[in-house]
């Protein structure tokens, strides 16, 4: 039997996102059927929107999300009905090359539900990154399910789901961050800040936030930057200069999606240094860079696809650490908003007014 609930649907390229009727089947083997209880607005939903990651129109948006499993299908054993998940947009297969190799962080055919979620008239959607919870109901495979603890509160648990883990796991896994670095983190949104929290989190020295706007600047702050820069006003490649002595960073991070921030990472890193590459670019951006000094400087230039996490062990994880007081996750939750709300979110997170708007149920 299909659901039939409300679901954010992206219809065409750039247009308004639109609450329509969608039909969403009951779980059939490997599969887990969820009641959304809370899901973020992630710059991603707006990068479907506009077309920016593929034409598989039309989308069922959002994917940072937590629930309670509502039913499964047979042969599920990882999760039962009633348990408190966030939904992961990495599921390892367990048999690609990748998983094989002992790399799941990398698989390379992460499971998602087989069902197609429709629209009222049978039109198969296209959930974002294999979720599409800006819905009251979701079909997901069960291994995206993650169970954590249900004292942490939806709004922050849907957020670990997908910005918070791209973040901290950008710093911690990707980039590497141990005690004493220098990083930086270009872009003080959602991931950036996150990213921010995971290089204090893993012990770094000196935390330098960039971003154009003072309000993402005094955010990253509190998040644990020692420093921030607005690169409206200053040149930021040569201002982290000056607070490492010189050198550049240990770890630069982009979390802007951007050839001019990718650069600015680029030259703003100490020799033997790092790059991570966590904003997403669009199909048209391209970067040139002096082969000379991507030999001349070492170090490694790398992307973090989902801040290279495991879910099934950074999710409990990012979870506890919030409960033990550790981890301060409640300050990415800028405002509740209602499933009506999207695209006035999107509106929002473009005038830079918020970190996270985040649909609740
Ligand atoms: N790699 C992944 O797994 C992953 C996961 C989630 C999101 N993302 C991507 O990360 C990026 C950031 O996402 P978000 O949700 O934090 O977005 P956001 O819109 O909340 O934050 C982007 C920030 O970048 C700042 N910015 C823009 N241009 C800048 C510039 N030239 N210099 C400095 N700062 C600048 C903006 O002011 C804003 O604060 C997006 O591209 C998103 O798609 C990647
Ligand atoms: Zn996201
Ligand atoms: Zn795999």
């Amino acid at each position: 039997m299909a659901h039939e609930v409300n679901g954010v649907v992206a219809a065409a390229k750039g247009g308004p996102v639109k609450l329509v009727p969608i039909l969403v089947p009951d779980p059939g083997p490997g599969e887990a059927l969820i009641r959304v209880k809370a899901c973020g607005v992630c710059h991603t939903d707006l990068h479907y929107r506009e077309g920016a990651i593929n034409d598989d129109f039309p989308f069922l948006l959002g994917h940072e999300a937590s629930g309670t499993v509502e039913s499964v299908g047979n042969g599920v054993t990882n999760v039962a009905p009633g348990d408190f998940v966030i939904i992961a947009w990495r599921a390892p297969c367990g048999t690609c090359r990748s998983c094989l190799r002992g790399t799941p962080w990398y698989c390379f055919s992460s499971r998602n539900a087989s069902q197609p979620m429709t629209l009222a008239d049978g039109t198969p959607l296209s959930p974002a990154l294999g979720i599409g919870a800006f819905a009251e109901l979701t079909l997901v495979d069960a291994g995206q399910a993650i169970k954590v603890s249900p004292d942490a509160s939806p709004e922050v648990a849907g957020l670990v789901g997908c910005g918070i883990m791209a973040g901290i796991g950008a710093a911690m896994h990707t980039g590497n961050v141990g005690r004493g670095d220098s990083v930086a983190v270009f872009g003080c949104g959602g991931v950036g800040n996150a990213a921010i929290a995971g290089a204090r989190l893993a012990g770094a020295h000196t935390i330098i936030g960039v971003d154009l706007d003072d309000r993402k600047l005094a955010w990253a702050k509190e998040f644990g930057a020692t420093h921030t820069i607005n690169a409206t006003s200053t040149d930021p490649v040569e201002e982290i200069r000056k607070l490492t002595g010189g050198n550049g960073v240990n770890v630069a991070i982009e979390a802007v999606g951007s050839p001019i921030t990718y650069e600015q990472a680029f030259y703003a890193r100490d020799h033997a240094g790092t790059v991570v590459l966590v904003g997403v670019p669009s199909p048209d951006m391209k970067i040139e860079l002096p082969l000379l000094e991507v030999f001349g400087r070492g170090g490694s230039l790398k992307s973090s696809w989902y801040g290279d996490c495991l879910p099934s062990r950074d999710f409990p994880m990012l979870i506890d650490l919030y409960l033990q007081g550790r981890l301060d996750l409640d300050r990415f939750v800028s405002e509740t908003i209602g499933i009506g709300d999207v695209e006035e979110a999107f509106h929002k997170m473009e005038r830079g007014e918020v970190l996270r708007s985040v649909v609740v149920f």
